[in-house]
C-alpha cells in the first residue's frame, strides 16, 4: 500500500498549512504574568520565543474569550471580548503582533455549538415565553410525560447525566427544557435559526479583521441535530463506532455551514499575496470512519480536521499501519492533507497513555486518579518519544500540545478536591475528567510554580517531579525530550517531510513500522519504529538523522525506539 503525495504541480500545493506544525496553547496553563495562578495572554506573549526556537509554524490558542469558566473557557458569554482573567483586547492584539513578528501564525478557537448560560441571548431566552424569538436561538422543547416532567429525548450530556435541563418560568412553575450536549451552563444553539448563523459569521469576521490566521472549530460535528430531535439508538457502542447513527453528531447539514465559512475565510486569504496568506479552518470532529471525517475537508469546506483515529490507536505496529494508511487514503480522495495529533487538552497525555499495556481498539480515557493503576512513567516517555518521532515524519500537518515537548506525563495523582473539569461532578465522581493534562507548564525547576508565574500560585497543583522536566533543566541537554523535539522539527522542515510521499516497506517483522518518505528534492528517508522487543538492524549504509532514544551500537534499533535515516536510492 502506498499513498503518494500530490505532484508539486497541483494548484495550492505550496500552501503553508499543508505541512504546518501547530502548537496548542491552553491559555490557563502556559504562562501566568500576574501571579494569580492562571495563565494569561501577556504571559503567552512574553514566552513566544520558546515556540520559535522549538521550530513550529503556528500556535492554536484554546478560548480566552469572556466566560464564567465553567468549562475552562469553552462556555463563552461574549465572543468578541477577552476574559479579564486572560487580559483584554489590546493584549490579544499585542500577542498577534509579537507572534507574527516571530514568523508564527495564530489560530484561535471558535465555539459555535453552544454559548455560556450567561450569554445575553440565553439570559433573554430564560425570561422570554416559549415560542418567542429569544428562545428560538437555542433548543428549548416541552418535556415528555403527563406534565412535561421527562426530558424531551434520551440524549446524554458528554459530561454525564442528561443533555436536558428544565427551566423555571417567570411564574415560578417548571417550564420547558433546553438542550446542552455539554455542561448545564453550555446551552446548544439552534443552527436552523438564521440569527445564530449571522452572529457566528460576524464573530469570524471580528477575529479575521484583528489578524488571526485561522480557527479551530470546537465540536464541529455537533452544530446540526437530526430533525425532530429523535431518541438516540439504545446500543451506545454501535452508535459510537459509526457517528452517523447518532442524531446529534455528523448530520449532513453541518457541511452547508462550513461551505459558507470557507467563502468568508477565502475572501480574507485572497487579500494576501502568495501561498503564505491563507487563513484556515480546522475541525474538531470526533467522527469515524476516516472517510466520513474526510467529508469535512472537501475542497470547498474546511482545510483540516484533527485525526483522532490516529490519536486513539494503541502503540501496536499493525494497528498504526492500518490507521495511517486509511487516514492518508481518505484525504487523498478529496485532495486534502492529513493531520496528525497525539495529545490535546481533552485526552490523557500520550506519555501516559502509552505507559500502560497496549490493547488494539482500546484507548484509555476519562482521566486517571490516585487510586487507579499508576503508569510506568519511563516506558511511557520512551514510547511517547518514539511515537512523536513517527508522527513528525508523516506527510501532512501535525498538532502538538503544550508540554509534550518536555515529555510531560498526565498528572495522575491530583487531589480530587482540586479537580475543576465539570465531568468529575456531573459523572457523580465516577469519571475523573481532563484536569490531569491541563496542569500548568514548568519553565524553570528552581522557581516557585516552576516558573509558570511570578508567585507560587497554580490553578491546578504541579507534581513535584515536574521540576526536573522544566524547560530550563532540558535546554541544551542533548538527550532531553525538548532537544529531541527541536531536532525533529528542524530536520522535518529542512527535509520537507510533511510534503513527502509515504511507502511501506514489507521486509520487517510485524511489530515494526517501516516506511520511506520520499521528499520533494528526491531524497528517500527511512523511518523505522521498533514496537517489539528484539532489536532491528538498520540497512547497510543508512545514516541516522535522528533517533528517539539511544541505539545499540551504530545500527541496532532497540524496542520502543524510532529512527529517521538517510538512504540512497532504494
Ligand atoms: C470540545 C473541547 C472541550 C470542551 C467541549 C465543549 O470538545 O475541546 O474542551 O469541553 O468541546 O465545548
Ligand atoms: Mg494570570
Amino acid at each position: 500500500m502506498s499513498a503518494e503525495a500530490e505532484p508539486m504541480t497541483t494548484p495550492g500545493h505550496e500552501k503553508w498549512w499543508r505541512d504546518a506544525v501547530i502548537y496548542q496553547i491552553y491559555p490557563r496553563s502556559w504562562a501566568d504574568s500576574d501571579g494569580d495562578g492562571i495563565g494569561d495572554l501577556p504571559g503567552i506573549t512574553a514566552r513566544l520565543d520558546h515556540l520559535s526556537s522549538l521550530g513550529v509554524d503556528a500556535v492554536w490558542l484554546s478560548p480566552f474569550y469572556r466566560s464564567p469558566q465553567n468549562d475552562a473557557g469553552y462556555d463563552i458569554s461574549d465572543h468578541r471580548d477577552v476574559d479579564p482573567v486572560f487580559g483584554n483586547l489590546a493584549d490579544a492584539d499585542q500577542l498577534l503582533d509579537t507572534a507574527h513578528g516571530l514568523g508564527l501564525r495564530v489560530i484561535v478557537d471558535l465555539v459555535p455549538n453552544h454559548s455560556s448560560d450567561q450569554h445575553p441571548w440565553f439570559q433573554a431566552a430564560l425570561t422570554s415565553a416559549p415560542g418567542s424569538p429569544e428562545r428560538a436561538r437555542y433548543l428549548f422543547r416541552d418535556g415528555r410525560g403527563e406534565s412535561g416532567e421527562l426530558p424531551p429525548n434520551n440524549w446524554p450530556s458528554n459530561f454525564g447525566g442528561s443533555a436536558w435541563t428544565r427551566v423555571t418560568d417567570n411564574d415560578g412553575k417548571p417550564g420547558q427544557w433546553y438542550l446542552h450536549l455539554f455542561d448545564v451552563t453550555q446551552p446548544d444553539f439552534d443552527w436552523t435559526n438564521a440569527e445564530v448563523e449571522d452572529q457566528m459569521e460576524s464573530v469570524l469576521r471580528f477575529w479575521l479583521d484583528r489578524g488571526v490566521d485561522g480557527f479551530r472549530i470546537d465540536v464541529a460535528h455537533g452544530l446540526v441535530k437530526a430533525e425532530g430531535l429523535p431518541d438516540a439508538p439504545d446500543d451506545h457502542n454501535a452508535a459510537c463506532d459509526d457517528t452517523s447513527l447518532q442524531p446529534m453528531w455528523d448530520q449532513p447539514g453541518v457541511h452547508e455551514i462550513y461551505r459558507r465559512w470557507r467563502v468568508i475565510v477565502d475572501e480574507y486569504s485572497a487579500k494576501a499575496e502568495g501561498p503564505d496568506g491563507d487563513r484556515i479552518l480546522c475541525a474538531e470532529a470526533w467522527v469515524s470512519p476516516a472517510q466520513a471525517l474526510a467529508r469535512y475537508v472537501r475542497a470547498d469546506e474546511l482545510h483540516q480536521s484533527f485525526n483522532f483515529g490516529f490519536l486513539m490507536t494503541a502503540w501496536l505496529a499493525p494497528a498504526l499501519r492500518r490507521i495511517i494508511s486509511e487516514s492518508l487514503a481518505a484525504v487523498e480522495a478529496v485532495g486534502a492533507p492529513q493531520t496528525w495529533v497525539l495529545s490535546n487538552h481533552d485526552v490523557i497525555r500520550h506519555a501516559t497513555r502509552l505507559a500502560y499495556p497496549q490493547v488494539d481498539g482500546d484507548s484509555p480515557s476519562g482521566g486517571i486518579g490516585i487510586d487507579d493503576p499508576q503508569p510506568d512513567a519511563a516506558l511511557g516517555l520512551r514510547r511517547a518519544r518514539a511515537a512523536t518521532t513517527v508522527m513528525l515524519a508523516l506527510p501532512g500537518s501535525a498538532y502538538l500540545f503544550q508540554g509534550e515537548e518536555l515529555g510531560l506525563p498526565e498528572a495522575t495523582r491530583l487531589p480530587d478536591d482540586s479537580r475543576q473539569d465539570p465531568t468529575w461532578e456531573r459523572s457523580g465522581h465516577t469519571i475523573r475528567g481532563r484536569d490531569g493534562c491541563r496542569v500548568p507548564v514548568p519553565w524553570s525547576g528552581d522557581s516557585q510554580s516552576y516558573g509558570f508565574g511570578p508567585s507560587e500560585a497554580s490553578w491546578l497543583p504541579q507534581p513535584e517531579e515536574w521540576a526536573s522536566l522544566s524547560v530550563n533543566r532540558q535546554e541544551a541537554v542533548p538527550e532531553s525530550t525538548l532537544e529531541l523535539y527541536r531536532t525533529l522539527l528542524h530536520e522535518r522542515r529542512g527535509l520537507r517531510l510533511g510534503r513527502g510521499s509515504l511507502r511501506w516497506l514489507e521486509d520487517y517483522p510485524a511489530d515494526v513500522l517501516a516506511f520511506t518518505v520520499s521528499t520533494l528534492d528526491g531524497t528517500t528517508i527511512l523511518i523505522l519504529a521498533n514496537l517489539g522487543t528484539t532489536a532491528i538492524t538498520l540497512p547497510k549504509g543508512a545514516q541516522v538523522i535522528v533517533a528517539s532514544d539511544e541505539l545499540f551500537g551504530d545500527d541496532e534499533v532497540p524496542g520502543d525506539v524510532t529512527v529517521w535515516a538517510r538512504l540512497g536510492a532504494l
